[in-house]
């Protein structure tokens, strides 16, 4: 008897070890948690993966040469930047892909947070009607029902792979594991206290000492959830264990996720948004995301100009741009929602002749006053996080995905180890108040329970002769179309190359407030012009962290990943 048991626990502790021997993370591995570093532009041959971080990223690149598309990396590096990045990447969250498959079809997944059951519009407003935006921001009450891990398998039928070895890099990254950036280190101890308010027992995020760069992070109940969903699928998260921590959480903390909630999620198949802007086919994401509504508009409004011949962030381009994304934003606010409660004028929106309309009073010379300027009448800290991918076949994958503010609502689900978001206040909690964003809304984004908060993600291709020209997508709360929108008009107008593209200084406009927030490295000159013109102009910090892979006429891959932050590439 005791012979046997020997023998068992050798097989297991040796297949425990073969496990981790094959495994393609660990010291000295192809992606070693222990040393590595944030690589800026490269140019592959074959397949690359820009993400917020350099283990997502070669996670991701490694799948792909282990015979995986660019669907698995995805899968996997989403997986990772849900360990590597807490602050951003999820499995508390929620997201959008748009992909172009080889064979020419293009796929929009929606796996954006839904409205608790008992959520209703007036939830965040006290007695007196005022807007309580504390409890739509931070803690339980602030969450949307997560969509991250149903998207990760809704978009397992486009991969090759098992959904094992897809998420066992994550898990090694969870159990052993990983050393944190400096940029990590400062957002985990500026975020110190909002844990500690927020949550209800202490998480792996909080030590007594303040992180520094180098120390390691090593998650346990994150790593636990992670192979509850490895051994049990979607259900993993949404039903069993993991569920009933959520709920139980949400107990402790006044929130509203139920069990019901969390069964009855489902992610929603979109059409894609494709239009053409001189002579590119671009493809992005519909309701609930604005996102692409907004990129079309914005780029439609300024096809007639030749922006290419005023200058690369010279007055006269950067003033028609501005003028682009007020009155974009302005329709934002007044027409946009969750389509399955809200009809979206999409095509109107998006028509030439309406956006003939929307340009008639711009004034080359002259600002325009957000005040005269209303919706055309139709007969976000901003911790989202973006991954683009191309493979060998030439299947183009974008993602964006969210928390909403950095490191969400900041509300660690105990047991479980993970972050829920604050997504509740993308939704407008009352009519004409200003989210974190700044952003309004009314009616068309007004809360109703099982409803998506309307978005500004965008991720989006670019095609060129109906063939991968561009994968592109940014993090920034609202800020993300415009960069999205000035990336492409970098590349496309100003010739530039996935470096500069992605690295030049940004700046945008989103109607409300009425000013023009520009990067400190913006050009001074044209910021006195403009200020000359009536803008106002107000310094900011970085805007977006995108991720850009353009495709050379040659078929080579050259990628940038985003000066701002930890962001890297990794391909081959
Ligand atoms: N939470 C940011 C966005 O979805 O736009």
């Amino acid at each position: 008897m005791k012979k046997t048991i020997v023998f068992i626990l050798f097989l297991i502790t040796s297949t425990a070890n073969a496990q981790q021997s094959a495994s393609i993370v660990g010291a000295g591995k192809t992606v070693d948690p222990y040393h590595y570093a944030s690589v800026k532009s490269v140019t592959f041959n074959k397949a690359v993966v820009a993400s917020a971080h350099p283990l997502a990223s070669e996670v991701g690149a490694a799948i792909m040469k282990q015979g995986g598309n660019a669907f698995d990396a995805m899968i996997a590096t989403q997986l990772t930047l849900a360990v590597v990045y807490p602050g951003a990447g999820n499995l508390g969250g929620g997201g959008f892909l748009i992909a172009r498959k080889s064979d020419g079809k293009s796929v929009a997944l929606d796996y954006r947070e839904m409205a608790p059951a008992k959520a209703s519009r007036d939830m965040y407003l006290d007695k007196d009607g005022n807007a309580q935006n504390e409890l739509s921001e931070n803690g339980h009450l602030s969450s949307g029902v997560p969509g991250t891990v149903a998207g990760l398998f809704a978009t397992m039928p486009f991969a090759k792979l098992s959904f094992k070895a897809l998420i066992q890099p994550a898990i090694d990254l969870a159990e052993y594991g990983f050393v944190i950036t400096a940029h990590e280190a400062a957002a985990l101890n500026s975020t110190k206290e909002d844990f500690l308010k927020y949550s209800s027992q202490p998480s792996a995020f909080i030590k007594d000492q303040p992180w520094k760069a180098g120390d390691t992070l090593i998650q346990p109940q994150l790593a636990a959830t992670l192979k509850r969903i490895r051994d049990n699928g979607s259900k993993g998260f949404y039903e069993g264990e993991t569920a009933k921590l959520i709920v139980e959480e949400m107990q402790r903390g006044n929130g509203m996720i139920s069990y019901d909630d969390l069964k009855n999620y489902t992610v929603k198949q979109r059409t894609a948004i494709a239009f053409d802007y001189r002579g590119y086919n671009i493809i992005s994401f519909p309701p609930p995301s604005s996102g692409g509504i907004l990129l079309a508009q914005m780029l439609k409004m300024i096809e007639k100009y030749p922006v290419g011949s005023y200058g690369f962030q010279s007055a006269k381009s950067v003033q028609l741009m501005i003028e682009a994304e007020r009155r974009a934003y302005a329709d934002r606010a007044q027409h946009m929602g969750d389509p399955d409660y809200w009809k979206v004028p999409q095509k109107t929106l998006m028509s030439d002749a309406y956006l003939a309309e929307r340009m008639k009073d711009y004034n080359p010379n002259k600002a325009s006053v957000s005040a005269d300027i209303k919706a055309g009448t139709i007969h976000e800290s901003e911790e989202t996080t973006h991954i683009s991918i191309i493979d060998e076949q030439g299947n183009m994958v974008a993602v964006t995905t969210t928390l909403n503010n950095s490191y969400g609502s900041k509300t660690v689900v105990d047991g479980a180890g993970f972050i829920l978001n604050d997504e509740m206040d993308d939704f407008s909690i009352k009519p004409g108040v200003p989210n974190m964003y700044g952003a309004i809304g009314g009616e068309a984004n007004a809360i109703a329970a099982g409803k998506r908060m309307l978005s500004s993600m965008t991720p989006t291709l670019v095609l060129k002769g109906n063939k991968p020209f561009m994968v592109v997508g940014t993090p920034g709360g609202t800020t993300i179309p415009t960069s999205v929108f000035q990336s492409i008009v970098n590349v496309i107008d100003f010739n530039m190359n996935a470096t500069d593209a992605v690295n030049k200084p940004k700046f945008h406009h989103q109607w409300l407030p009425d000013e023009v927030m520009v990067e400190s490295n913006f050009s001074a000159e044209t910021k006195m012009t403009l200020e000359k013109m009536g803008y106002k102009m107000v310094d900011r910090g970085g805007i977006g962290r995108t991720e850009l892979i353009k495709i050379l006429a040659d078929g080579k891959r050259e990628s940038a990943a985003d000066g701002r932050g930890d962001d890297s590439v990794a391909g081959y």
